[in-house]
């Protein structure tokens, strides 16, 4: 029998999800967290169930040959790039399998053929947008208080401020980190002004137990293509001298800096959108290009975050919707309408459908922008508008064609019934869950659909996340 924090030597098998990675011990399936698939570890057994066992490494005792350098200092600790330390054809290899198991574990389908899974020509510096955490605690990495890489003293301060990434699972303290390789150089400039900027000026963090303090997160988009960054510091509340100041001394030191915007969030609820916005540089606004369109971003617009490999996926969208020039196309969970864009060439019409106010302006904007006369978004929860707005569905035309891109965690169950009962003949279903997608997937193809095709996309080399297309057709 074994027993919580024992200690025993495994060969790690094979990736899981997450970033874990997958050992056996007498038949009894080991999670590990910081292994990678052929090494030979000693772990500390964490959790013990009767099905499986979780464990954390304790010592590599034979590394796996797939292992490289991760580049990152926090790697390790930071919980973002997972498989850092894995070679990047490894990481592809990994990802693919696991669209495999998710098909076959939670979808049931046998005998999935996944075609290799498109990966990123650049694999560092590829995020346009990274959202970084102020925080009254740090999480402590064997480094001293004091200075630190010839930043101000936290000890000096009466009010203790870090910024950086939550460490998995601990909400109330960030790694205070100096430097993250998957956005540009500058954007670690600016990381690092914003710190010392509200060191030197006595600001204070927001606590959301007291509802009080100052400082939120501080959010950093960079249009690649464009040369634009959008700095837009999060407060809990207005104060427009700390912002002019703010701004104008950014800018003097990080001259790539195009627009500064404060969002203030008065609202518990510890999320990087705010309820009102002000600009104090530049026009509140960054431009991307996607194809041959272009795209302007507002600082609380849903955005892909890696723009090269957001080509390849709606590329992928083009090639497996086969669209027609007679098809009236609906694109759910539409965003700032960037698929519905870039596929309106190939068809009749495309109605996006989003629960975003903002995004939906953005979207029009973005149609506006570029001539597209054939696409309309239309504001509302699909839970309400597909499935009990019966006069909002008889208004508009019937879709031969559905695009689906939901949130993490997948479609409502009515959704899913409402899209069998609409039965447009094809489904291309972009997902960022290949497990809820599998689910969903699997509820469609029980009623009227087939699963034709998979075609998954890494958008985030480094980390545990993949993108996967499914297409589907009417039986
Ligand atoms: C993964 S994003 C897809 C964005 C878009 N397809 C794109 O590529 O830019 C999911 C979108 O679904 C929206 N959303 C989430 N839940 C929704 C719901 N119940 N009804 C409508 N839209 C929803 C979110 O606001 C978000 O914009």
């Amino acid at each position: 029998m074994l027993k919580k924090n024992e200690i025993i030597t495994l060969e790690i098998q094979s990736a899981a999800f997450e970033g874990k990675s997958i050992a056996r011990h007498e038949g009894l399936v080991v999670f590990v967290e910081g292994a990678v698939p052929e090494d030979v570890v000693k772990v500390r057994l964490t959790k013990i169930k009767k099905s499986y066992a979780e464990a954390r490494v304790v010592i590599v005792e034979k590394p796996s040959p797939l292992r490289v350098e991760p580049r990152c200092k926090y790697f390790g600790v930071c919980g973002g790039c997972k498989w850092q330390q894995v070679d990047y054809q490894s990481q592809l290899r990994f990802k693919q399998q696991q669209v495999v198991d998710a098909f076959e574990r939670i979808g049931g389908f046998s005998n999935i053929q996944v075609p290799s899974i498109i990966g990123a020509d650049e694999i560092y510096f590829y995020r346009g947008k990274m959202e970084y955490s102020f925080a009254e605690k740090e999480w402590l990495v064997e480094k001293p208080l004091s200075i630190v890489d010839g930043r101000l003293s936290n000890e000096k301060n009466e009010s203790p401020i870090f910024l950086g990434l939550h460490v998995p699972q601990r909400y109330d303290k960030v790694l205070d980190i100096d430097e993250c390789h998957l956005q540009s150089h500058f954007s670690n400039k600016i990381l690092n002004f914003t710190r010392d900027f509200a060191r030197r000026n006595h600001l204070n963090v927001y606590d959301s137990d007291r509802n009080t303090g100052y400082l939120r997160f501080l959010v950093i988009r960079e249009s690649k293509k464009k040369k634009e960054v959008m700095v837009n510091l999060v407060t809990f509340e207005d104060r427009p001298d700390v912002m002019k100041q703010y701004a104008a001394e950014l800018k003097a030191h990080v001259g790539e800096v195009t627009t500064v915007v404060n969002t203030m969030n008065a609202k518990k609820a510890q999320i990087a959108f705010g309820e009102t916005e002000m600009v104090y540089l530049g026009n509140g606004w960054i431009h991307e290009h996607l194809g041959s369109h272009h795209f302007s971003i507002s600082a609380s617009s849903f955005f892909q975050t890696n723009v090269a490999q957001a080509e390849k996926l709606y590329g992928v969208v083009k090639e497996l919707g086969e669209f027609k020039s007679t098809d009236c196309v609906y694109d759910l969970y539409s965003g700032t309408g960037s698929i519905a864009l870039f596929i309106s060439d190939a068809v009749k019409e495309v109605v996006g459908i989003e629960s975003v106010e903002s995004a939906i302006r953005d979207a029009e904007k973005n149609a506006q922008e570029n001539g597209i006369t054939n696409c309309r978004f239309l504001l509302g929860d699909l839970k309400e508008r597909l499935t009990k707005d019966t006069e909002w569905m008889s208004s508009h035309p019937k879709p031969d064609v559905l695009i689906i891109d939901p949130p993490r965690n997948g479609m409502h169950p009515k959704v899913v019934e409402e899209i069998v009962a609409i039965a447009p003949q094809r489904i291309v279903y972009v997902s960022c869950n290949p497990a809820t997608q599998a689910r969903d997937v699997k509820l469609l193809c029980a009623e009227k659909y087939q699963l034709m095709k998979l075609q998954p996309v890494d958008m985030f080399p480094h980390t545990f996340h993949i993108e996967n297309v499914a297409l589907l057709h009417r039986r």
